[in-house]
């Protein structure tokens, strides 16, 4: 893509959600009604049951098909960026043990599309250093991998040693000192799935070094220190799209990768979680949401009041002996459906927000000399944050 049509993109996305900045700058969980104005859209959320909205929210298709009469801007300004081609690599099973089905997926195809011969690779917030192992392999690339665990540079080292590759751990904190080190006689930095500040970081430091290519399929842009979203290029500073962190959760929100017994147990779990809730507020008189601890999916497949026991004793309650809680799952049914509902809409505006986002970052890299490069590595199913970056200088 030239670097005219990114910015025309940036722009024309950027106006876009300042415009229908009520569509998806909401809160859907305190919703008590649909707040949009549209009789005619209000008209098709009531009529959609639960069922029909996690599968309308998981599927581009009829999304467009339910939506793009009301948004049709929105979906005008979502050209699909080109899919990566793969031809495949030939790699050895015993190079893939110990990881999952979908991340090896991502790795080899990370792998095949920025790969090189030879080379020195800097391999960014490497976990186990998976990618840089494949890198060495495949491309017989010498591989520097950064990583701030000490137990999983150890675990990484000690494979690649097994395996004879030329790959080397460092224990570093990417978000603390000097960076400049350790890209000396780097040719390439990668950095898959490095969240927000990791991979801003990364940039940065791979401006500042001049590093030849940078490839990075970012995620998680909220994780970062700042409460509001930092701008890196010029045009996204320039906007007046001021993103909060919950924002830049809503780009990557949402998106189910399991099953369909994993989307059960989290449609179980989300919905006793709002039922407890009805039933605390009720015994404590507030309104506030009391967040309670991530718990085993085993309690989802047992009964309500086994767990809504155990989650009034996290809040020191006692639930009572008597109670099935039968009249605050139906209430928690009601709520969950609007708030469902309210996310169907404010979900179309995912993408377009990750869009803006990796934009902000291909237009940095512009401004900073690189061509760049953006493709969709995978289909969604592999990953959601399937967007790749690649910078040349
Ligand atoms: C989401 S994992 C990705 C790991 C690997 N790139 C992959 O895709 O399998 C992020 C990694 O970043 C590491 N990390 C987090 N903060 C870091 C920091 N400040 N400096 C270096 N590494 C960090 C974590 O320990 C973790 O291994």
């Amino acid at each position: 893509m030239l670097t005219d049509d990114l910015k025309l993109w940036f722009f024309q996305l950027d106006q876009l959600l300042l415009q229908l900045q009520p569509q998806w700058r909401l809160q859907p969980m305190q919703a008590k009604a649909l707040p949009f104005a549209d009789a005619e859209l209000n008209a098709l959320l009531l009529s959609l049951s639960l069922e029909q909205c996690d599968a309308i929210d998981q599927n581009p298709v009829l999304q467009q098909h339910y939506f793009a009469g009301f948004f049709p801007l929105l979906f005008q300004l979502m050209p699909q960026l080109p899919f990566f081609q793969a031809k495949g690599l030939s790699l050895p099973f015993w190079l893939s043990t110990d990881i999952g089905g979908r991340k090896w997926q991502q790795i080899s195809l990370f792998a095949e599309a920025v790969g090189k011969k030879d080379g020195t690779v800097l391999e960014w917030c490497a976990g186990k250093g998976h990618l840089g192992k494949v890198l060495c392999f495949a491309y017989h690339n010498e591989v520097r991998s950064l990583e701030w665990q000490a137990e999983l540079c150890q675990q990484g080292q000690q494979q690649a040693d097994k395996l004879q590759l030329k790959q080397n751990f460092i224990e570093h904190n990417v978000l603390q000192g000097e960076q400049q080190q350790v890209f000396s006689g780097v040719d390439q930095l990668v950095a898959l799935h490095a969240c927000g500040d990791l991979h801003r970081v990364a940039l940065q430091a791979g401006v500042a070094a001049n590093c030849a290519e940078l490839h990075l399929l970012p995620c998680c842009y909220h994780l970062q220190q700042g409460d509001l979203y930092q701008p890196l290029s010029q045009l996204a500073a320039q906007s007046q799209l001021k993103l909060t962190k919950q924002e830049l959760k809503l780009s990557v929100q949402g998106h189910n990768t399991g099953g369909e017994r994993v989307r059960r147990l989290r449609h179980t779990e989300v919905l006793w979680r709002r039922a407890y809730q009805l039933w605390h507020n009720e015994q404590t008189g507030s309104e506030l949401y009391q967040p309670l601890a991530s718990t085993g999916k085993h309690w989802f497949s047992g009964e309500f009041a086994a767990f809504a026991k155990w989650a009034a004793s996290q809040h020191q309650l006692h639930w009572p002996v008597q109670q099935d809680g039968l009249c605050y799952l139906q209430q928690a049914q009601a709520l969950l459906l609007l708030q469902r509902r309210i996310e169907l809409v404010q979900h179309l505006f995912r993408r377009p927000l990750e869009l803006w986002l990796v934009l902000d970052r291909a237009l940095y890299l512009v401004e900073q000399g690189y061509q760049v490069q953006l493709q969709q590595l995978c289909e969604a199913s592999v990953t959601p944050r399937n967007l790749l970056i690649s910078a040349y200088r």
